[in-house]
This record gives structure tokens, sequence and C-alpha cells, in this order.
């Protein structure tokens, strides 16, 4: 276990960034690349162990992957030459590799085994397990096939139509992405929406996808066109950014090249109704997806109500977020977030446990918590819980503590943004 000790920034921060690139997108990059046939080079991967962890399950399928620094080139031959894996794979602790390998490995006519950490075998599964058994597949695993481990062989989908009972990207994709080799139709039908980079990939790498207000319709297509990638930076890796700028006094900071994809970009319409000072300029599109650079300034924050549609818009924001109410003047309330009590840890306790210790008001509620502020941050220890995002929040709160803050366990950043400190130091000064 590896302890930090952190201090408040002396100086306002001030420069550029350039976020690394986004989690999800170079997941998907990586399996669409590895099923499609042709070369797909992918510029501005994210090297975090997460997406390594879908590199290796590949290579392990027998995909030559090769990576130089953050561009990954990717020799596919198609889904069909996919072959069975001499060993289990191993997931660690991604979410992301586990759910949507689990939708295609589900698809392919071979024996797999799987597992992951301590925090990913207690994650569920069932949520993907439940509509790709519905589609043919059978599972053996570990509390009747709710976690992992999980053993399956694949193969025989047919189509099914699915409505998604969680908001989960990660559920609608397994489903899409079986639905790629299902016999007849899939057909994923979401009540709200949730982030769309696998839909906007299918498009790209040729699947025969169709997309209409909030249902999806896959039909298989085994052959994938290889297409290069650009990855935009990740609004989830920003949003830290975002927030240190904005709380500690007199400070501007740009980030460059951030994804600014619509199902994504709840952190901005949040921080502007907080009245955080937000602008973005360069906008384009490439690779399919909105980009453009984001300026933040200091600013006073007032406290809101954050609920109902937006919450899988800014999700992974949430630890972030609640850090930023603290500093806002009256109440803020985070409600409809119960997802949060299955991500990497329980991040509803984990967020309000961090921050109490650190002298913040904040209360859970079932499906989310309420937090007073605006209250001054003392110092102290603080636990990450082996969690990136809440590690990288407590970094980001000792920017502005009354002494120095003890993170327990930094090494879980190096999950989602390895070079974080690297670029925390570089706006400091
Ligand atoms: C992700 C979807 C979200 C998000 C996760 C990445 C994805 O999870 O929290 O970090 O890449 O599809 P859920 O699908 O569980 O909401």
């Amino acid at each position: 276990m590896k302890n930090k000790e952190l201090f408040p920034s002396p100086n306002p921060l001030s420069g550029v960034v350039n976020v690394p690139g986004d989690k999800s997108i170079s997941h998907r990059a990586v399996m669409f690349g590895s099923m499609a046939t042709g070369i797909t080079r992918v510029d501005n991967f994210l090297d975090g162990e997460d997406c390594m962890r879908t590199v290796n399950a590949f290579r392990s399928l027998g995909v030559r992957i090769n990576k130089e620094e953050s561009t990954l080139i990717i020799h596919g031959n198609g889904a069909s030459s996919l072959a069975e894996p001499l060993t289990p794979l191993y997931f660690g602790n991604s979410g992301t590799t586990a759910r949507l390998m689990l939708g295609v490995l589900a698809a392919l006519p071979f024996f797999t085994a799987a597992y992951g950490d301590k925090s990913l075998t207690k994650r569920p599964m069932d949520r993907v397990v439940d509509p790709l058994t519905q589609m043919g597949a059978s599972f053996e695993g570990r509390n009747n096939g709710c976690n992992l481990p999980l053993a399956f062989r694949g193969g025989g989908l047919k189509g099914i139509c699915y409505t998604l009972p969680v908001k989960s990207a990660q559920v609608k994709s397994a489903v899409l992405l079986a639905g790629l080799f299902a016999e007849g139709e899939t057909k994923v039908i979401e009540k709200t929406t949730t982030r769309d980079h696998t839909e906007n990939m299918l498009h790209a790498f040729g699947a025969d996808i169709t997309r209409n207000k909030n249902q999806t319709v896959i039909t298989n297509k085994k052959s994938l066109k290889s297409v290069d990638v650009f990855v935009p930076g990740d609004i989830s890796s920003a949003a830290f950014f975002l927030a240190a700028a904005t709380i500690v006094p007199e400070s501007t900071i740009t980030l460059r090249n951030v994804g600014l994809n619509e199902t994504r970009t709840g952190i901005i319409d949040v921080m502007g109704n907080m009245g955080a000072k937000l602008e973005i300029t360069n906008e384009q599109t490439v690779s399919g997806e909105r980009i453009g650079d984001i300026t933040v300034s200091y600013g006073e924050l007032n406290g809101i109500v954050i609920d109902g549609d937006i919450i899988p818009r800014l999700i992974d924001e949430i630890p972030v977020i609640a850090l930023l109410a603290t500093q806002a003047e009256g109440t803020t309330i985070i409600r409809d977030a119960s997802e949060l009590r299955f991500k990497e840890t329980d991040r509803i306790a984990a967020v309000v446990d961090v921050l109490s210790a650190l002298g913040a008001k904040i209360e859970a509620t079932d499906d989310g918590m309420i937090i007073h502020g605006k209250t001054k941050l003392t110092g102290g220890h603080a636990a990450s819980y082996d969690d990136h995002r809440i590690a990288m929040m407590i970094a980001i709160a000792s920017l502005i503590t009354e002494g120095k803050v003890i993170l327990d366990d930094e090494a879980c950043i190096a999950i989602s943004y390895p070079d974080f400190f690297d670029d925390l130091n570089s706006v400091i000064g």
C-alpha cells in the first residue's frame, strides 16, 4: 500500500492539460479493431490498467496488438479468427472489460473462463448474464452465475428484444455485441439514454445498426471493417481539473481535445447550473465523436438538485461533484444515483466517508447524498477505497484543505489516469 502526502496548493492553478484518452472509447476501439478485418490504428489510446485488460484479453484470443506509447496497432483478422484462450481471462478491476467481453465471448463457439480482482468479483454480472442467457448462452459461475468467476461455452445465439432494466451502457453494449453474432435481429430499448460510444463505433466499423429514439437494432454481421480511431480526452478525467480550477482561487486551466459526446457532458451542465465559469472552444467531430477545448476559471458556486435523466450523463463524476458541492453556498441534493453502489466500490458510502473525514457536512441517502455547503475542509487521513475516482477526488480536495491530507493508497489511480499527479503538479506550478 502506497500512502501519499498531499498539501494545499500554494498557488492559483494555471496551464494547459491534455487529459488522457477516454476509457470507454479506448476499450471499444480495442474490441472492434480486434474483431474487424484489417489494421486498426488507435491514437490517444488510454494506457491505463483497465484498458490494458481488454488488450490482453484479445491477445489471449489470438489477436496481434502492438502498442507504442499511446498508439495501438491492431492486426484484426475478423471475429471468426478469435480462438479459444489457453488460460482463464483476467479482467482485473475493469467492469467495462468484463461486461462487454461477456457479450462477445457468449457469441464465440469455444470455452472461456474469466475472473477479476476483489472489487470486480463483488460487482453484479447477472445484469449481462440474464439477457445473454435469454439469447441462448449458458454460464456457470459463482453465486448462481451472478458473479465472476464465470465459465461458458459460447455460440448459437438468437436475437432478442430487450428493455434495459438498469441504466447501464455496459449492459446495452454487451447485448449489442452479442447481437452482432446472433441469428436474426437484436433490439435494445433504453428508457434513459446512456453513453452511446458502442453504437457510434459499431456504425463506423460497418455494422448493420440502426437507431431510432430510444431503440437500437443490430443484425448479424460477422465481418466488421477496420477503421482508424482517434480517442478524445476523457471528460471523466478532465472533471478533476474542472473541479480543481473552480475551487482554487484565481485559477484558470484549459483542457484540450476533451470528448463532448452529449451522453457524457452532464458535468458541464451541472457545473454551469452551479455557477461555474466554463467556456468551450474549438469544437469539432473526430472519429464520430464531438471534441473541444474547455477553459475553466475559479468561481463562486451555489448548491443545486441533481437527479433524473442527467444521472447516467455524469455517473462517474459524482465523487468530484460532491466535492464541488462542499464549496457551494446552500444545499446540494443528489438522487436517483443508486447505481453508485455498484461501482469499483460503493461510491455513496466512500464519498460520504471521505468528505466527512475532511470536515464536510454530507450525509448518505439510499440513492445519493445531501451536501451542505459551504465548508472549510480540514486535512487528515482519507482512504481511496482502492477506487481511482475516489483517490483523485481526494487529491483535488487536498488543494484547498487547511492542513495536509494523507491519501491511503494512490496506486489505483493507474486504472484510468497513470500520469495524474504529473498533470496536477504541472498546473500547480
Ligand atoms: C461505462 C459505463 C458506465 C460507467 C463506466 C464505463 C462504459 O457503467 O460508469 O465507468 O464504458 O460503458 P454502467 O454501464 O455500469 O453504468
